[in-house]
């Protein structure tokens, strides 16, 4: 199933070094570093300042960031060694990547770093787990996790696939069209009911537009509530998410039987209304765009190579049942999934900031520096991996490549790793397992996607795609 020779030393190339066909990538390629030493230590300090580079004033390195990703970080990391720096759009951020550096900060005896996304993206995540520090986000973890309990993600899975087939029979055949619209709108369509017990078609729609609203402001530059700016925008639907939730919480508490993910939190004991509104906000938030990347990247992966995808698609052809227990047999699915999510983290960096003056690896870090934690960059490092830029599936069935702890952590690890690894890996490969059960399609073997990562990773050129039916 492998590829050779040219092939298999070209193969998602792009993925692992920043490019150099493209006139953009030549423009990057000479843009000047300008290195230089940040949170320089007193001279008294065996501590040791941490080397990066400024890039472009202002700018800084930013485009590289969104052009490629965790290979530019993974060229940082080359360059200046597994603590580093680089400024993004006015912003310095301190990298860290490699095994001992990422889990120097992700558990952090000194409990010297805190969550760093509110400070990067806004205020979209205040309220749910990912925004809370200890004692309370453990507390309010603990409370959480029941609505995550086997029984209860059994009963979100079921409300997914029923509306997964009625939706992806509507999909185009014979015809090209972009799949990460139409990803994105699926994972739309069937959160609603799962996730929050309404009907995606009227009050389920807007709902989900809100919440992508707020997911689309992470990434705006300018942070201003001017009417008329997405900011001011994605406050609105902030506001009207968070009242329309709250109000709801009750009446959903008081049907006593809804299966879906809001009703099941409305029904723990120790959250107060607010809180359940805020947590399932932000559980919406936090399953939406993830889940759709990891979805895009397997469907890209599995359009490279027909080899997988026929496996995989006899595979889902032989088990009948659609439920958690069968979707646990789809093995080939779930080797595709977990290779395809570390070639392409959805989330490949993890933002913290230190809350105190500390240490990583002998460089100092100031109180207040944001840092920004390169799990992503551990997938892709031949130091890890065989041959790390190819799509190999079966790596995760010979063990021992992937056999450090810190290497595959496309969950993240430590306090906030996340709580919905179980129920997004059943949505995603329930989601490929529908499709490879209705349609086949693959990509030109001269075809690269051109993955982007602005927000989460996606294919720039809306990954164009025929499907025909098996
Ligand atoms: C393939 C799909 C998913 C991926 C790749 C993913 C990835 C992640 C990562 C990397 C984190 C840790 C972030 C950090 O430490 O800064 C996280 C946290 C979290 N995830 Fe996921 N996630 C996925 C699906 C889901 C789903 C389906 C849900 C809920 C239904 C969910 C809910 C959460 C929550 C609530 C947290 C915060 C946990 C905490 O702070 O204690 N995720 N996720």
């Amino acid at each position: 199933m492998a590829p050779h020779g040219e092939k298999a030393r070209a193969e998602n190339r792009g993925l692992v070094e920043m490019g150099s066909d493209h006139w953009l990538d030549a423009l990057l390629g000479r843009a000047p570093r300008r290195p230089a030493a940040l949170a320089v230590p007193r001279a008294d300090s065996a501590l040791k300042p941490i080397p990066g580079d400024r890039g472009l004033p202002f700018i800084g390195m930013g485009l590289h960031t969104v052009r490629y990703g965790p290979a530019f970080l993974l060229a940082l990391m080359r360059r200046h060694g597994p603590v580093s720096w680089w400024q993004a759009f006015g912003r310095k951020v301190v990298a860290v990547a490699g095994p001992e550096a990422v889990q120097a900060v992700l558990a952090n005896r000194d409990k010297a770093f805190a969550s760093g996304w509110p400070a990067v993206i806004g205020p979209w995540f205040d309220g749910g787990l990912l925004a809370m520090n200890a004692p309370e986000h453990l507390a309010d973890r603990r409370l959480v996790q029941a609505a995550y309990s086997e029984e209860a993600v059994r009963g979100y899975l079921r409300l997914m696939v029923e509306d997964l087939d009625e939706r992806l029979d509507r999909w185009p055949v014979g015809s090209r069209f972009g799949l990460v619209s139409a990803a994105r709108e699926l994972s739309g369509q069937i959160t609603t009911r799962a996730f929050l017990g309404v009907p995606h078609e009227g009050v389920g729609q807007r709902l989900v537009g809100a919440v992508e609203e707020c997911i689309r402001a992470e990434t705006a530059l300018a942070r201003v509530r001017l009417p008329g700016t997405l900011w001011h925008r994605a406050h609105r639907s902030r506001t009207w998410l968070i009242r329309y939730l709250h109000q709801a919480v009750p009446v959903v508490r008081a049907r006593t039987t809804g299966e879906d993910f809001f009703s099941v939190l409305s029904r723990v004991e120790g959250l107060s209304d607010r809180q359940v509104a805020l947590h399932a906000l932000f559980t919406v938030i936090a399953s939406h765009d993830t889940t759709t990347a990891a979805t895009l990247a397997s469907v890209y992966f599995l359009g490279k190579h027909p080899a997988w995808q026929e496996r995989a698609r006899a595979e889902s052809v032989g088990v009948v049942s659609r439920d958690a227990a069968g979707v646990d047999r789809l093995a080939t699915l779930d080797l595709v999934v977990r290779e395809s999510i570390r070639l392409v983290s959805p989330s490949p960096i993890l933002m913290r900031v230190a809350v105190k003056d500390t240490e990583v690896l002998g460089h100092h870090i100031p109180a207040g520096q944001l840092v920004s934690v390169c799990t992503g960059v551990n997938q892709l490092m031949p130091e890890l991996w065989s041959q790390p830029h190819r799509f190999d599936p079966e790596r995760f069935d010979r063990g021992g490549d992937s056999g450090h702890r810190l290497a595959w952590t496309p969950f993240g690890w430590g306090a906030h790793k996340c709580i919905g690894m179980r129920l997004g890996m059943l949505k995603v490969k329930a989601t490929l397992d529908a499709l490879l059960r209705r349609y086949e399609w693959s990509y030109p073997e001269s075809y690269e996607a051109p993955w982007r990562f602005t927000s989460l990773p996606a294919p720039n050129d809306g990954l164009p795609t025929v499907l025909r039916r098996v």
